[in-house]
């Protein structure tokens, strides 16, 4: 098969089967949009005809030896993968898929604390053991950061049993560790790394980003296309290093994965990927320039510091992706979510996510100055119209886990509802996040601390969504009944 990154081979089979003009007995049952004209006027024909099942000339997710395993090969060709398989369960499916490639139930996994809830949640489905390591805190800015290679060392030390080390690239605030020095130490001790660049893909299509996993030689890698790349949302790639390990990991995401891949979702990620590989240094300068624009222009207001590469101090901060426009609103009085919900409900600006502290717009390659140019117009108006006292806002700080079960055993656990304030020195059954940004305050397993139920209260109390306790009025919580 010749390297021509300018085919996309799934979305060709879907367009030649359309011109066949098969007729359809098998499902889906609209058929091709004809049973469903409610459906047809809202997605319209051309979408509809290509939701399809798999079909010999179509290949199949689950065991592809076709047009799907093409496209495979050119995408793991682009991202300079062994491998790459086809995500359509989110990059969740693809984070579950690394943890249980790399460890079984009571193995360790040395993680960031900062991992997604997706994470998390394999450690539940695994019965591995998570080792905490505590990604430090900008207490400035109220933002958890990466990991310091040192403390990645003392994990490693103290855990020399440890299968593997799970590395954030970049958090969701943009912020790397050292990726390359994490794997070399990992693989010196035998351990595998697994990458969550569920905020990273465009790292693999221009010079002037961070590292990518791939480049560093980790093991696998979780990509979400969807989020950055211009695929279709719940379509990602999961990158392995080693194709050897290709069947081995296909195995383990086929036990979670559908079996009714989406043609829309697969054909999106093999015209994205054939865009980037095409377009994406070209597009990511742009992209890099106009976040560049929208910081200068930001910290000329008073109030917002938009923070960028002077972050940078050579280890938990190790690089910074440019392309994540994230300012923190202290100095205004206001808190992140009260300017995200300022923006939403004046201005008609919906970016990423607010939280206490900041505000995260995301640019991508579907922006423009005109409209970057309404974000800066819009925090200028809300700093004169609606700006307070500055007042001290209390930061995100880092709650220590104290890990006493694992998150399997506790989640399986015999458990109860008590009242959330009488909670300290009990097990939580329950993981809670304050959302966005997604980060565990409280996994099932740990140990409920004063810290942790301060910190849910106070995020609750300032307008972040809590998520993950069965009852929503957070009076109580469920713990175990040990
Ligand atoms: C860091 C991180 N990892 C994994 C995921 C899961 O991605 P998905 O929503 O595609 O399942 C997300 C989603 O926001 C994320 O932020």
């Amino acid at each position: 098969m010749k390297n021509s990154q300018d085919r996309a081979p799934i979305a060709e089979a879907l367009i030649k089967n359309v011109s066949k003009r098969t007729v359809s007995f098998d499902v889906p049952g609209h058929k091709q949009g004809q049973g469903n004209p409610l459906l047809r006027s809202f997605l319209g024909q051309q979408a509809l005809q290509y939701d399809v099942n798999s079909r010999r000339d179509l290949d199949n997710l689950i065991h592809p030896t076709g047009v799907i395993l093409e496209a495979e090969k050119l995408a793991a060709r682009a991202f300079k993968a062994g491998h790459a398989f086809f995500i359509v369960n989110g990059t969740s499916a693809a984070v579950q898929t690394m943890v249980m490639s790399v460890a079984k139930k009571d193995e360790k996994i040395i993680m960031p604390r900062n991992v997604h809830r997706s994470a998390i949640n394999a450690l539940i489905l695994t019965g591995a053991i998570p080792v905490y390591v505590n990604p430090g805190i900008d207490l400035n800015l109220g933002i958890s950061l990466g990991m310091s290679v040192k403390d990645v060392a003392l994990a490693i030390e103290e855990h020399p049993d440890a299968k593997a080390v799970f590395v954030n690239n970049p958090t969701y605030y943009g912020i790397c560790s050292h990726l390359q020095a994490i794997v070399d130490l990992a693989h010196a001790h035998k351990m595998k790394v697994i990458v969550d660049e569920a905020h990273g893909t465009h790292f693999y299509f221009n010079k002037l980003l961070p590292m990518s996993a791939m480049a560093a030689k980790a093991d696998m890698s979780a990509v979400s296309m969807h989020k950055t790349g211009g695929s279709l949302t719940q379509s990602s790639f999961l990158l392995i290093k080693d194709d050897k390990d290709t069947n081995r990991v296909r195995k383990i995401l086929n036990l979670t994965h559908t079996t009714s891949g989406s043609y829309l979702l697969t054909a999106s990620l093999d015209i994205a990927r054939k865009y980037l590989a095409l377009n994406g240094e070209k597009l990511f300068n742009s992209v890099i320039a106009l976040a560049d624009y929208a910081r200068q222009e930001i910290n000329e207001i008073d109030g917002y510091y938009a923070f960028g590469r002077e972050l940078i101090n050579g280890d938990t901060i190790y690089d910074f992706d440019t392309t994540k426009l994230s300012v923190n609103t202290g100095g205004t009085g206001l808190n992140g979510i009260e300017v995200y919900d300022l923006l939403r409900e004046k201005y008609d600006i919906q970016i990423e996510f607010g939280d206490l502290g900041n505000i995260l717009a995301m640019i991508s390659m579907g922006d423009s100055t005109a409209k970057v140019e309404r974000l800066i117009g819009a925090l200028d108006d809300i700093k004169d119209v609606y700006a307070k006292d500055s007042i001290l806002l209390k930061t995100q700080e880092y709650i220590h886990p104290i890990v006493r079960l694992t998150p399997m055993e506790a989640f399986n656990a015999k458990q109860k509802k008590i009242k959330f304030k009488d909670s300290v020195g009990r097990i939580s059954g329950e993981s809670l996040m304050a959302y966005p940004p997604g980060i565990p305050v409280l996994a099932p397993g740990e140990e409920i601390t004063s810290g942790a139920i301060d910190y849910i209260l106070y995020a609750k109390a300032h307008g972040s969504f809590i998520t993950g306790m069965e009852d929503d009025s957070m009076e109580t919580i469920k713990v175990l009944e040990v």
